[in-house]
């Protein structure tokens, strides 16, 4: 386990195994339709490659980078698009693929954003859920797992752009990010 965790809430195998399934899911609910598998940069980068190599259907994919303002464990719920999807989306099934909903903002702001485009239909998949710091009613229509209210890196998920490569998702040790 790397030194700055407390503990590990989510072994690799574990990981492995859900986005399989989740994989699989989708590949049955999309069944002779094509979809769009957008992934939110960066922190679904790594979910996103492990998800689409489970979904046995036609696809393509494209990605969106948000930033939400605030500080780097509490985002301040203003959100802005860095960088927005190669290709427009007018009549295609999306599914939006992101690493964690925690406040929520972020997703509603992307949900509202991409309907509004004209697809003919959109969900969410998500690995993680941190249902108890919601601010807004939204719920992932695909989902990896419920945490608890604990700042989690790894496996995509960063503090400060770093533990995006571990394979595991652990509890930071508090005092990593109170220090400064
Ligand atoms: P929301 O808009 O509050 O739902 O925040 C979503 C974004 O905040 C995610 O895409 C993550 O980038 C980030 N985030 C929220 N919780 C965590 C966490 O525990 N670890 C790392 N990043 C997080
Ligand atoms: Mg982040």
């Amino acid at each position: 386990m790397h030194k700055d965790l407390a503990y590990v809430l989510l072994e690799e195998e574990a990981i492995q195994k859900r986005v399989k399934e989740l994989g699989r899911q989708i590949t049955r609910d999309y069944e002779g339709k094509e979809l769009v598998l957008i992934g939110i940069l960066k922190g679904a980068v790594v979910f996103f490659s492990d998800l689409i190599r489970h979904v046995e259907l036609p696809m393509s994919m494209d990605f969106m980078a948000i930033s939400s303002y605030g500080n780097a464990t509490k985002s301040a719920g203003v959100v802005r698009i860095l960088k927005d999807l190669d290709k427009d989306i007018v009549g295609k099934h999306i599914i939006i693929v992101e690493d964690i909903v925690d406040s929520g903002l972020t997703l509603s702001f992307l949900k509202d954003n991409l309907v509004s485009r004209g697809a003919a239909s959109l969900r969410i998949c998500a690995l993680l859920d941190k249902p108890e710091r919601r601010k807004v009613d939204i719920k992932a229509d695909y989902q990896g797992f419920t945490i608890p209210d604990a700042f989690v890196v790894g496996y995509g998920l960063d503090y400060a752009e770093r533990y995006r490569n571990l394979p595991y998702i652990g509890v930071l040790k508090p005092e990593i990010y109170t220090k400064d």
